[in-house]
């Protein structure tokens, strides 16, 4: 058995030759998730990539056939765990998730962020806190001969692996595999000076980076942990109003063939000039950034502002009618997605009730989180708040659709 022992076996590393069709990609998700992230006012906005970072998790998860119910994911939020260990496990990992995504947004978009993506330090640091907080089952792997091996959180593996029908290059090398992938991706290196070419180093290293498979397992959702990082690096995450693990998963098989035809060596000599083929890369690419922008679009239309305010009364006429909001929830309801806040004297305008009544709609729709109350000194203001229990009514789609259907019952 022969095992890749030095980083030029993973060249290309940035697509060779005609690319325009990638350079068009490129632009145009730097446009749509542009538009995307100019529907909302800001505080909004914050509300709902909050909202949508138990979506990212749960497609990232579901990747690796990890299938968290978002009921179950909502209660875990609510640190209401399951009795059954399986969904407890799964519940555990989906937290740990979210929490490990809402850190990295933190500290990548933070003003004197160091954090340089693709470096080891980096990718490391997302291994650690995922596994770290995983239930002990999902830190044990079995290898081909059934030989029980253990996770260690942050380290790079010491075994040898196979991803489908590749094997990655020799554990023994893969400080210089990672030193190689961290130097050519590197946002600040004096090569990487144009955004268009950064745009396709993230798609390109992203397949790179699986290629490689630095860690024992785990390595799908650092890999996509660490694209979600490319994008907020790039600010071309719209502030966290889309995700590319869903349009991934939406799209599994496809993704996985294009991962393992990018790890088969060139054809001939009109396929690039290095060890894995040019052709698979480019095709790669655009399948990654199409999958990108395609998430944009969608997001775009499910957030439109008449199709929301359309939503908000549908769910607001629902609750009338089982005797659990009152009608005037949706003036509410409309003001808080349009402005993001609402006062309590807004509130009590807004609904033409008096204090009282008022006090009963804003404390109901708190408890169906989706107020979220501050109080400074006298004033009491409402900011926007979705729960991802209530996803379907308000975002639909979002989810798949069995999963929905059961939400919506349980509504
Ligand atoms: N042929 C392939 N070439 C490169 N990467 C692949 C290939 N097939 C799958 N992958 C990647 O490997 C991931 C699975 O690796 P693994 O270490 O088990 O991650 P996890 O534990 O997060 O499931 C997939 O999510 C995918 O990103
Ligand atoms: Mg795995």
């Amino acid at each position: 058995m022969e095992f890749y022992k030095t980083p030029n076996a993973m060249e290309p590393l940035y697509p060779d030759g005609e690319i325009r069709l990638l350079e068009n990609l490129a632009i145009e998700l730097i446009e749509k998730s542009n538009r995307l992230e100019g529907t909302m006012n800001p505080t909004t906005r914050k509300a709902v990539s909050e909202f949508l970072r138990p979506m990212n998790s749960y497609y990232s998860n579901l990747i690796e056939g990890h299938d968290t119910h978002p009921i179950d994911i909502a209660k875990a939020l609510k640190k209401d765990y399951s009795n059954d260990k399986t969904k407890r496990d799964l519940q555990l990992e989906a937290l740990a998730h979210i929490q490990l995504h809402k850190a990295i947004t933190e500290e990548i978009t933070e003003i004197d962020s160091a954090i340089i993506p693709s470096s080891s330090g980096f990718l490391k640091s997302i291994h650690k806190r995922f596994y770290d907080h995983l239930p002990e089952e999902f830190t044990v792997v079995k290898s081909k001969e059934g030989i029980e091996k253990h996770v260690i959180p942050g380290e790079f593996r010491v075994d040898e692996v196979e991803v489908g029908r590749h094997i990655g290059p020799y554990s023994g090398s893969l400080i210089s595999f990672m030193d190689r992938f961290e130097e050519f991706y590197n946002p600040l290196s004096n090569d990487n000076k144009s955004k268009i070419r950064r745009i396709i180093l993230a798609a390109a290293s992203h397949h790179r980076l699986a290629w490689i498979h630095p860690f024992l397992d785990g390595n799908g959702r650092v890999v996509r942990l660490y694209s979600d990082a490319c994008f907020l690096y790039e600010k071309l995450d719209s502030n966290g109003l889309w995700s590319i693990s869903r349009g991934l998963a939406r799209r599994n098989t496809e993704y996985k063939s294009k991962l393992a035809n990018a790890d088969l060596t060139r054809y001939n000599d009109y396929d690039g000039r290095g060890n894995l083929s040019n052709k698979m890369l480019i095709e790669f690419c655009v399948f990654f950034l199409e999958t990108a922008i395609d998430q944009t679009d969608y997001m775009y239309k499910v957030l439109d502002v008449e199709n929301m305010l359309s939503r908000i009364n549908a769910f607001t006429d629902l609750m009338v009618l089982r005797k659990r909001l009152r009608s005037e929830a949706r003036y509410i309801l409309e003001d808080v997605f349009l402005k993001g806040k609402i006062t309590k004297s807004d509130v009590e305008r807004i609904t033409n009730r008096s204090e009282k009544t008022a006090k009963n709609i804003t404390d109901t729709l708190e408890a169906m989180d989706l107020l979220r109350k501050t109080k400074e000194g006298i004033h009491v203001t409402f900011y926007v708040n979705y729960p991802v229990n209530l996803s379907p009514m308000f975002f639909p789609g979002i989810y798949p659709g069995d999963k929905e259907s059961e939400m919506i019952r349980a509504v």
